[in-house]
């Protein structure tokens, strides 16, 4: 997790750090911290919890940094050691500084050795030992991306680093190995680091996503890249990206998570539209990927998810069962990897992951690649580890979310898994009576209409104040339960976790069928249930659950169909779905369900007073296990 940027160029550097660690906050917010050239010295500004304090520093500070064009930024997600200013990175030993993104494995090893060598961390990090390691290199006489090279082989983990040094000034020199970290030559001079792209966007849209072992420097000579066992020169290409910077501002929303709601209608078409060939007239037709083509020849399919990716996920199984007719098991990518699952070569292994980093996905993915077992990466961030490492990728196209609460991107990905379920349904079409094969056609006109069912939903206004409405009524419930039934259930589960991670409420989401099997005794009047019974074949099953729940004294806020006039008279609160959804198909369903409970938490954590985007204790990419 944490946020990394370096410069080297002829920009000023502190005002160029700062933009990129704002993209990148989302990475990790406990500490953050800037070091730049200063007439040959490097100065650290660094403080314990957001950017805005360190902002708050340099603009009190006499330290003069306008014309320094050299320098590194960090945003922290704390592992070893706390989220205090000591800890925070730059860290500095004598003349090198540096910043680190990932875990030092061998880290008591090498602080042993160090203290034994008589050095003395400040610190309680990881991250700052490394700096002794290459300080000792330094004073041997090698240069600073040779005395980077030889540190990073006494190392063991996955991290990233990137180092500079009072003896090289306008020089700094990165790491990649394992975490990310991405590079780019700046059409105005010299180089930029970043751990993603969106840190680096108002550098440069070229963007060279760098390998697992690569040792790369930035100078005014621009990006350099090195082999990090044997420090020789390597090529590696640019991507031009789509993504501009725009994207990543606010754009008059309150927080991004509002926005990236407000998106998700052009972020499903965007991702329609990247996946889909329409031109030929054939329903769920997907371009001729090699990921398309592994998943189409296997017998079964496993898809490995972590947190709300794997809510799409299970969504994904109950499609895919239910129109392509292939087994598909969905598991937490966190038990599936230290399991011993039943898969072969036949099988196909799915990772799904918006961020493309999370651990224990790529765990997987790792691992069957070393058994032969073919695997696709399904995420949102070209370039990603899982992009680079699954034997072939699919990208949905969200664009940058900056949230921490999954919202587009979730909603991305199920266009992405429809889409899939579409065309292997299509693909296994002869094995469908008539009327499946007429449903798959429908179903395929029907996703077109969707982005502008949910576009005039969102816009016409009357979801933000239902929402608003049923958050200022229920927000000091004692906790939430989320029910739903087939394809709802998946969305009941997202609904609680959102509510968990923005509000800090304790929420559940449970298929309505397992209430009665325990989680009923904590139904009393101080709970919400939140019923989502849209008009599907599950509709009346829900509706038992319901008034079992209520006989029980619980509030009841119901999501239903606009025309449910019946369901809407047994709830205390209701917002109605978009009209004319009771003509499209159930699976769509929860396309229009999804932006109802984000909205939902989305108002009950601002009542609450918490920070909507960057929630406590979490990070964007979880890149530790
Ligand atoms: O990048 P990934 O999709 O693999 O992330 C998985 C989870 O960490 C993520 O979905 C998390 O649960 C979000 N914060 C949910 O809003």
């Amino acid at each position: 997790m944490c946020g990394i940027v370096g410069y080297v160029g002829n920009r000023p550097v502190v005002d160029l750090l700062i933009q990129g660690l704002r993209h990148l906050e989302y990475r990790g917010y406990d500490s953050a911290g800037v070091a730049f050239f200063r007439d040959g010295i490097i100065e650290i500004e660094k403080s314990e919890g957001r950017l805005v304090h360190v902002e708050k520093l340099l603009a009190e500070s006499s330290k003069v940094f306008q014309g320094s064009k050299c320098g590194i930024g960090h945003t922290r997600w704390a592992t070893h050691g706390k989220p205090t200013t000591q800890n925070a990175h730059p860290h500095r030993t004598g003349h090198v500084v540096l910043v680190h993104n990932g875990i030092i494995e061998n880290y008591q090893e090498v602080r042993k050795q160090i203290l034994e060598r008589g050095h003395r961390p400040l610190s309680e990090t990881d991250s700052e030992l490394f700096g002794f390691l290459v300080l000792e290199e330094m004073n041997r006489g090698l240069g600073l991306r040779e005395s980077v090279r030889k540190s990073f082989l006494k190392i063991r983990g996955s991290c990233t680093m990137v180092v500079m040094s009072e003896k090289e000034p306008g020089v700094v020199v990165g790491v990649r190995n394992g975490t990310p970290l991405v590079a780019a030559n700046d059409p105005l001079g010299g180089g930029v680091f970043a751990s993603d792209a969106q840190g680096l966007l108002h550098v440069s849209k070229n963007v060279v996503f760098l390998e697992h072992g690569d040792l790369a420097e930035i100078s005014e000579k621009g990006l350099e890249v090195f082999d990090l066992k044997t420090g020789k020169t390597i090529q590696r290409n640019a991507t031009l990206l789509d993504w501009s910077v725009e994207q990543l501002d606010k754009q008059g929303h309150a927080h991004y998570m509002l926005k990236e709601i407000y998106e998700q209608p052009s972020s499903l078409m965007d991702t329609l539209n990247a996946l889909v060939e329409r031109s030929n007239g054939i329903p769920f037709s997907l371009a001729h990927q090699p990921a398309v083509k592994l998943i189409e020849n296997a017998r079964d399919i496993h898809i490995v998810a972590c947190g709300t990716s794997w809510h799409a996920a299970l969504l994904a199984k109950y499609w895919m069962e239910k129109w392509a007719r292939i087994p598909v098991n969905v598991e937490l990518a966190s038990e599936f990897r230290y399991r011993d699952p039943v898969v072969g070569k036949s099988s196909i292994i799915i990772g799904l992951a918006q961020s493309g980093e999370t651990a224990d996905t790529l765990a997987v993915i790792r691992k069957a690649r070393a058994a032969g077992i073919p695997t696709v990466g399904i995420t949102n961030i070209r370039g990603s580890t899982i992009s680079r490492e699954a034997d072939a990728v699919l990208y949905m196209a969200a664009g940058p979310e900056v949230g921490v609460a999954a919202t587009k991107t979730f909603t991305a990905q199920l266009m992405t898994l429809l889409v899939l379920t579409g065309h292997l349904a299509v693909k296994n079409s002869q094995a469908h009576p008539d009327d499946q094969v007429q449903g798959i056609q429908k179903l395929f006109e029907q996703v077109i209409q969707m982005p502008h069912l949910l576009a005039d939903y969102l816009e016409a206004g009357k979801l933000a104040k239902d929402t608003k409405k049923a958050a200022r009524a229920l927000k000091d419930s004692r906790g939430f339960f989320f029910i739903g039934r087939g394809f709802s259930f998946p969305i009941a589960l997202e609904g609680a976790l959102k509510l968990k991670e923005i509000a800090y409420i304790h929420a559940e989401g449970y298929a309505g069928g397992e209430l009665k099997h325990g989680p009923i005794a904590m139904i009393d009047q101080e709970m919400t249930v939140v019923v989502l019974a849209p008009l599907d074949i599950w509709r009346e099953k829900t509706v038992s659950n319901l008034e079992e729940v209520k006989a029980r004294g619980a509030r009841i806020l119901g999501i239903g169909d606009a025309s449910d006039l019946v369901l809407q008279s047994l709830c205390d609160h209701w917002i109605a779905l978009p009209p004319g959804l009771d003509k499209i198909d159930s699976s769509l369903f929860p396309l229009a369900l999804t932006p109802v409970v984000q909205l939902l938490s989305y108002e009950i954590a601002l009542l609450k007073g918490t920070d909507v985007d960057k929630p406590r204790n979490l990070a964007k990419s979880v890149t530790v296990e």
